[in-house]
């Protein structure tokens, strides 16, 4: 889908633009050229950014925790006599 007509960029580009650091409207402006013309673009274009309606899940969510290895003791050949 294009968001901006103008300058035929897409949501793609511009949600890779912001994967790679573009933080607000006009650094998308500066790498995309995005809402350089008529300008209907901007707000879309805004709704993408971090907090916006259409920011991905991804830049939303939190970083998850490692995950926690427990290792379990080895039980010796009476043990597993015992347990059998
Ligand atoms: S639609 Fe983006 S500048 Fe016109």
């Amino acid at each position: 889908m294009y968001i901006c007509v103008c300058n035929a960029i897409s949501e793609r580009q511009v949600q890779e633009a912001i994967a790679q650091g573009a933080a607000d409207l006009s650094d998308l402006q500066a790498q995309l050229g995005i809402a350089t013309c008529c300008g209907q673009c901007a707000d879309t274009a805004t709704d993408y950014l971090p907090g916006g309606r259409y920011a991905t899940e991804l830049a939303a969510a939190p970083a998850m925790a490692p995950a926690r290895v427990v290792q379990a003791p080895l039980l010796t050949s009476t043990e597993i006599r015992r347990v059998a």
